[in-house]
């Protein structure tokens, strides 16, 4: 069974870790999907995997900065455009610059509010016509452990994903009756392009026995990109008919 044959559906953040596995998931169930991020050669990437696995026909990617006001408001009618509507969006992008609080700067501070917190407004601002013309759509952010339970030295990164988890509880109110349902996704400890990159993503003199608690209790530590990917693909479908205004852990026991 294809549970999401013919569904239209945007992705930030393709070509790498989440996201990318996220395209490729919705892609194995049917859909159609425009699949954006801002660095080509890993884009490409994305392509090629989805080729292997027989599905690049219903692929398109696309660079789009979802921090850059014009580019996702052009990036996003284009996508529009090339599916002939929207029925889902998914707002994978995002970045974490870690730092001690009382150094952060205002220009970090601003960068990391831009590309997770105001990327999500902008991307979901550009493609809500089009998804409320369906009158059935879904938008599922990405949001983060971090929003909820103490993650230090990423205030920035924490206070963009609490944005993101208030920002979505709003729009599943707002536009509830006229079919839109609007989840968060709360990953953690999820291997990808960002926890690979760890060391050098946070700042020098790291106390890292105050990150101890991020470690899953399942498996060996860290989860698959697949992992979310298959929750994602749920949400988006009419599994998930039921889900709005919420969010979904996914993070192996770590946050409990
Ligand atoms: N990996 C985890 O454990 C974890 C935990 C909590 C939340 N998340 C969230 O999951 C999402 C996916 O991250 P990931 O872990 O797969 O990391 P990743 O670094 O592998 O993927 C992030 C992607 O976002 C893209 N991106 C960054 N800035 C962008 C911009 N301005 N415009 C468009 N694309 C941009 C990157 O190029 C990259 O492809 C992020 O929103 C992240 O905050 C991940």
């Amino acid at each position: 069974m294809e549970r999401l044959a013919d569904r239209r559906i945007l992705v930030t953040g393709a070509a790498s870790g989440i996201g990318r596995a996220t395209a490729l998931r919705l892609l194995a169930e049917g859909a159609r999907v425009v699949a954006t991020d801002i660095t080509g050669d890993a884009l490409a990437e994305t392509l090629a995997l989805a080729a292997e696995a027989g599905t690049a026909d219903r692929l398109v990617t696309a660079l789009m900065d979802v921090s850059d006001e014009n580019a996702v408001n052009e990036g996003t009618a284009q996508a529009v455009a090339t599916l002939g509507g929207l029925d889902a969006l998914v707002n994978v992008a995002g970045m974490l610059r870690g730092a001690h609080t009382h150094e952060c700067s205002l220009d970090l501070w601003n960068r990391v509010l831009a590309v997770n917190l105001t990327g999500t407004f902008l991307v979901t601002r550009a493609a809500l016509p089009a998804l409320l013309e369906t009158g059935k759509s879904v938008v599922v952010n990405f949001s983060s452990t971090s929003a909820q339970f103490a993650h230090p030295m990423m205030a920035a990164y924490s206070a963009s994903k609490g944005g993101i988890l208030s920002f979505t509880h709003s729009i599943a109110q707002e536009y509830g009756k006229r079919g839109l349902r609007a989840v968060n996704v709360n990953p953690g400890s999820i291997s990808s392009g960002i926890t690979q990159n760890i060391f050098s993503l946070m700042p020098e003199e790291t106390d890292w026995s105050l990150l101890s608690k991020l470690t899953a209790c399942v498996g060996e530590g860290f989860g698959s990109p697949e992992d979310v990917a298959g929750v994602v693909a749920m949400l988006v479908s009419d599994d998930g008919a039921f889900i709005t205004g919420t969010e979904i852990r996914i993070d192996g026991g770590t946050h409990q």
